[in-house]
Order: structure tokens, then sequence, then C-alpha cells
């Protein structure tokens, strides 16, 4: 339908904004891609040192996929808000205009936990925070929590939404093929460490 078309459409046009990389710019601090694991993400911006922009390119990250997602629900339907988080993040992770070389997904996720289903956004933060002072892994503790996420969201919560969060966690999970490899082999650099 031409809502969900619209909303798509949107979501991916709004996800496909890689604030990382323009923060990192803006603040004169160079490519982010050429740092660390290459990554435009949050945690790579991280290992900049500077953590007040690190924080902002979560939360910018994020809430671009939770206005996606919550105004194209507004405007037309819970199907629709779907539609446009998901595209978020797909937007996110394959941007047209960085090649469709971009992030891992998992600020947008969180983004699209806000919109759709609030209360996951909690599931996911304890679960992240309390792998992530464990183990000082910033992917491994995103794994695990898109891992859970969904499977949480489909007992207590929505089953088009609990769909739609599980081919994420898919997406995810093979976006951070080189994480894995890297947490297998032992290497994989530690949160606050320049990596
Ligand atoms: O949020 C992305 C994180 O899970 C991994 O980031 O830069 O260590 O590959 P990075």
């Amino acid at each position: 339908t031409p809502h969900i078309l619209l909303s798509v459409v949107f979501g991916y046009l709004l996800g496909s904004i890689p604030f990382g990389l323009i923060l990192t710019r803006a603040a004169g601090l160079g490519d982010v891609r050429k740092i660390g694991s290459g990554n435009i993400g949050a945690t790579n911006v991280l290992r900049t040192g500077n953590k007040k922009l690190a924080a902002a390119t979560l939360l910018l990250d994020a809430l671009k996929a939770t206005v996606a997602a919550v105004v194209a629900a507004h405007v037309f339907s819970l199907e629709a808000g779907i539609a446009a988080g998901f595209a978020a993040f797909i937007g996110h992770l394959y941007p047209v205009w960085l090649k469709f070389k971009g992030g891992k997904g998992v600020a947008t996720y969180i983004g699209v936990l806000l919109g759709l289903a609030p209360l996951m956004v909690l599931v996911f933060a304890v679960i992240w925070l309390g792998c992530a002072k464990i183990t000082r892994y910033s992917s491994l503790s995103a794994l695990v929590a898109t891992l859970v996420v969904p499977v949480v969201e489909w007992f207590a919560g929505d089953h088009r939404v609990a769909a739609a969060l599980a081919v994420m966690t898919v997406i995810t999970w093979i976006k951070h093929k080189q994480n894995i490899e890297r947490l297998l082999a032992g290497t994989e650099s530690r949160i606050g460490q320049k990596g």
C-alpha cells in the first residue's frame, strides 16, 4: 500500500543519516572510518576519546529510528510504524550516501525499540549493561541483548513487532561477523580501548 511505501522511504532516509561520521567530522576529529574498527557507530566514535560525541552519536542514531517509527505509526498505522522503523535500521546499515557501507545497527535497534516497544529498551539496557560490566565488550553485549529482546517481545508484547525485531537481530549478527571472529579469537577490543 502507498502508506507502507511512504513510511519505508521516510524511514530509510532518516536512518541513512550517519550521525557518527557527521559529528566526528564537525568536531574536527577526521574520518571515524579510519580508526578502530572502522565503524561509524558510537562504540567506534568513543575510540576517538570523546565520550560526549559518542553519547551524542548513540542518541541521534537511536532517535532517528524512533522518530521514523513513531511518526509513521501516528500518521498511518502500527504496520507503517514497523515498516518505517525497520527501514530506518536498514538505512543506517546500508546508507546510499556511503555506498551502502553503514553501521552495525545497535543504536538504531534501540531506537526502534523506543518507538515501538519502549519497555524493551529497559530489557535491552539491563542485558547490555550487565554483559558490558562483566566482559567490557560492546559488540558481545549487543549481540546478547538483541538475541533476548525479540523473544521477550514475542511473549510479552506484539507478535508483529517481535517478528521485525527478530529479522533485525539476524541482520545485526551478520553485520557483526568480524566482531564475532575477533571475539572467538580473543582479539576484540574492549570498551575504552583504542582498538
Ligand atoms: O555498536 C557496534 C558495536 O557492537 C561494535 O562496534 O566499533 O567495536 O565494531 P565496533
